[in-house]
């Protein structure tokens, strides 16, 4: 069978599976440490599968496996800048999916009217940090283990 091409898609529940084994992955690595916006459960693909709100939940996907989620959340409770998560399937992080994936994150919050857009990152999450100071992000230390980013888009 002919290999899926990598797309970046809005989370739909065809995604529900690939999602899922994604999540499953981030908790056998331990990285739920790092990366909370939510649980990281079956009973929450359920609500996300089928969220029709104003933020914004996208995987990036090769057919049904998702091999990175990534979200920009805030409008739904009036924020103008929103908050950015991501992460990544264990088995393809260095190879650039990150950050092909925050390129298309920041045009999106673009594409809204956002000016900016902002993260929280802890301290010692050496990965994320450096990730996201290469992409341009200007952090301030909110306490001594959280950093907040903000990457400003005009
Ligand atoms: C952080 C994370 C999203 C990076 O994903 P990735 O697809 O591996 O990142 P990329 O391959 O796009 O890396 C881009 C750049 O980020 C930096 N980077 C990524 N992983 C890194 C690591 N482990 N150590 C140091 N720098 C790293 C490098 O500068 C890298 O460029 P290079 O590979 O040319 O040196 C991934 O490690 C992840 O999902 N971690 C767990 C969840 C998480 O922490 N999310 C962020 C919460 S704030």
């Amino acid at each position: 069978m002919e290999k899926a091409h990598l797309e970046v898609r809005q989370v739909t529940p065809a995604l529900k599976k690939g999602l899922e084994d994604l999540f499953s992955a981030l908790r056998a690595a331990g990285d739920e440490k790092w990366f909370h916006p939510h649980a990281l459960n079956i009973e929450i693909l359920e609500w996300l599968t089928h969220y029709k709100g104003k933020d914004l939940y996208y995987a990036m996907a090769e057919g049904e496996a998702v091999l990175a989620y990534g979200m920009l959340r805030g409008w739904d409770e009036g924020y103008e800048i929103p908050s950015l998560g991501i992460a990544v399937h264990p088995r393809v992080r260095r190879k650039g999916l990150a950050a092909a994936f925050l390129h298309f994150l920041h045009a999106a919050a673009r594409r809204r009217g956002a000016k900016a857009v902002r993260l929280t990152v802890d301290g010692d999450n050496v990965a994320a940090l450096t990730l996201y100071k290469n992409m341009g992000y200007q952090f301030k230390i909110e306490d001594l283990n959280r950093s907040v980013g903000m990457k400003y888009l005009e």
